[in-house]
């Protein structure tokens, strides 16, 4: 199938999927998007459903490398859990679990600190990249070092597959050399990592700026009311031109919302532009209006039920925690042991 939303998983990963185990997450900035959703948590719902192990992490302390965090962040993860078990993310198959509550992992970054020189972790270009776009006056220690951390998160509970967008590639190169050092330096522990790219093309912001961002108010959460959905794709920069076609090089912000619609109702953006005609603007704004809403209203109506119960998240980050800490406590331990830490 060519649709947009129906990316197929790689052929080993269907032919096997107990022979995978992936960990994947973010930081917890605040709600998640259309963007996140079409780009990844798609993606790993269908992992999940399809018998492979998923863990995910809820990456806490990276918030730190570009704000201070004061007093709210319990309320973004509690949020963010929701937005997770709306999509249809099962707990009783998949780990979420926060990397602040995982000491084990924690203590791995300093034996892989050790394996990386001052050079590598400062020509990492993302690193780079968000030091550029920083609010901060200083670069923080953690900013150079949180790659290193990224690795423990990825090594501690020995992923063998990362779902990855291009920026945090540098990232997994990172983990590679970390795994590659240590297996050649101490003991062969870590397995050969995979990285599983979206091929979801990207959705620009509804601003027409080229990145969908919370703090550009350029996007539409996966929890807006469907009157806010409609306020937003209403002020969404089009063109003037009256006969819709979908041509992302000349008509790129044309071309965004028939991919919105055409992933939101598995069609071909093409057959979406079909549709609209002469419509203009105004009759696409309509079809992707509607199109949004029906895609996302059992979602939402998922996610105000799990918001009933007020003890869900807690238990979940549990029982997430539980088996996270269990991994990396295995890991840490084997990891000592190579080294010689027996006393
Ligand atoms: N760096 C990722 C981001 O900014 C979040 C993240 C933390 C992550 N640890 C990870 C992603 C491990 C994949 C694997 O979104």
């Amino acid at each position: 199938m060519n649709h947009p939303s129906c990316t197929a998983l790689p052929a080993d990963v269907v032919a096997k999927p107990h022979e995978f185990r992936v960990l994947t997450g973010e930081r917890p900035t605040g709600p998640l998007h259309i963007g996140h959703y079409f780009g990844s948590l798609q993606n790993r719902v269908r992992l999940q459903n399809h018998g492979v192990d998923l863990i995910m992490v809820i990456a806490d302390y990276q918030v730190l490398t570009d704000r201070d965090i004061h007093g709210d962040l319990s309320n973004v993860v509690h949020g963010l859990v929701l937005d997770y078990l709306a999509v249809g993310l099962d707990p009783d198959n998949t780990t979420i679990f926060v990397h602040s509550a995982i000491a084990s992992l924690n203590q791995l970054l300093l034996p892989f600190l050790s394996l990386v020189s001052n050079a590598e972790l400062q020509r990492n270009p993302t690193v780079k990249e968000e030091i550029a776009a920083s609010r901060r006056d200083a670069v923080s220690g953690l900013m150079y070092t949180y790659p290193a951390h990224q690795a423990a998160d990825i090594l501690s509970c020995g992923a063998n597959l990362v779902p990855v967008g291009d920026d945090q590639l540098p990232h997994l190169e990172l983990t590679r050399t970390i795994a590659r050092r240590f297996n050649q330096r101490y003991a062969r522990l870590f397995p050969p990592i995979e990285a599983l790219l979206s091929s979801t093309p990207r959705l620009i912001g509804l601003d027409g700026r080229d990145k969908m961002s919370k703090s550009r108010g350029n996007t539409i959460d996966i929890r807006d009311s469907a009157d806010d959905t409609a306020r937003r794709i209403k002020a969404a920069v089009t063109d003037s031109q009256r006969h819709i076609t979908f041509d992302p090089q000349n008509r790129p912000h044309v071309a965004n919302l028939l991919r919105l619609a055409a992933l939101c109702r598995n069609e071909d953006p093409h057959a979406v532009a079909v549709q609209v005609g002469n419509g203009g603007a105004a009759g696409l704004k309509k079809l992707t209006i509607e199109a949004v809403n029906e895609h996302f209203a059992p979602i939402r109506a998922r996610r105000r039920a799990f918001a009933q119960d007020p003890a869900l998240v807690k238990r979940i980050l549990k029982d997430g925690s539980l088996r996270a800490n269990s991994l990396a406590d295995a890991t840490l331990a084997q990891v000592k042991e190579a080294m010689g830490m027996r006393y």
